[in-house]
């Protein structure tokens, strides 16, 4: 048979990536969660890895089925639960990364307090839960490099999920986003019933430093991977 090997194009490349859910504790059976596959995320692990670079792939439930397809020599996946485990993860990662995605949908908000039992409604009927805000993962690693405890030219990438379906709505909502971040690029997806959460396909349009639409992609969520490693690659 003739294998014909990929285009080498991340080699020598240390990469960070996070990917799926993260999951907040009510109490031992209960959680806040999203809807997050980790698709992605895991597809953007699988095209660096296939492209040459070294992956480290901090995975917030992911379905195995899902992760399955990550599943290569370069990838090491880091297991998490929580948006404070991830947070962990993450910055361990970084601290030797070139090139850090977070393609992960990490909980805003976790409850105040995790009951260390089931709530049941013999104790009372629960009528609400408080939250308290968790950290921005993405803008903490900005910091971090921009206090130059990053190595040398380390490339940012956020992710954002949006359900506005006017496009240049969506874009500056992005852009401000971009901003308030500090990365470098961002991208941003339609959230909706054909694309983004859940689906196979997805269409993402990235940002750049400067505002501007610098890719825009559509298709599988492969496709989409291999147009956002472009997309670093010109960034860089
Ligand atoms: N993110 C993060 N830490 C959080 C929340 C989000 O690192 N606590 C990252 C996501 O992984 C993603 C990016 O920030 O790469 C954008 O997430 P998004 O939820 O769109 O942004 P938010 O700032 O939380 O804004 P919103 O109010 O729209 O949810
Ligand atoms: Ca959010």
């Amino acid at each position: 048979a003739l294998a014909v090997a990929a285009l080498q194009d991340l080699a020598g490349l240390r990469v960070a990536i996070s990917a799926g859910g993260t999951r907040e504790p009510i109490d031992p059976v209960r959680f806040l969660g999203n809807r997050s596959s980790g698709r992605q995320g895991v597809a953007l692990a699988a095209e660096a890895a296939a492209r040459g670079a070294e992956v480290v792939l901090v995975a917030a439930h992911i379905d195995p089925a899902v992760r399955a397809a990550a599943t290569h020599p370069s990838i090491r996946v880091l297991d998490v639960g929580t948006a404070a485990e991830l947070s962990t993860a993450m910055k361990d990662a970084a601290a030797t990364a070139d090139v850090v995605i977070m393609a992960a949908a990490v909980a805003d908000y976790r409850p105040a307090v995790a009951s260390d039992h089931k709530l049941t409604k013999e104790e009372g009927v629960l009528t609400r839960i408080d939250l308290v805000e968790n950290e921005d993962v993405v803008a903490a690693l900005a910091v971090t490099r921009a206090d130059g405890h990053a190595p040398d030219g380390q490339t940012i990438v956020a992710f954002a999920a949006e359900t506005l379906r006017d496009a240049e709505q969506r874009r500056e909502r992005a852009r401000r986003k971009r901003e308030r971040k500090g990365v470098d690029l961002l991208a941003v997806n339609l959230a909706d019933a054909e694309h983004g959460f859940e689906r196979a396909e997805n269409a993402v349009e990235v940002i750049g430093v400067d505002g501007a639409v610098v890719a825009t992609s559509s298709g599988t969520k492969r496709q989409v991977a291999g147009a956002i490693w472009n997309s670093v690659l010109a960034a860089r």
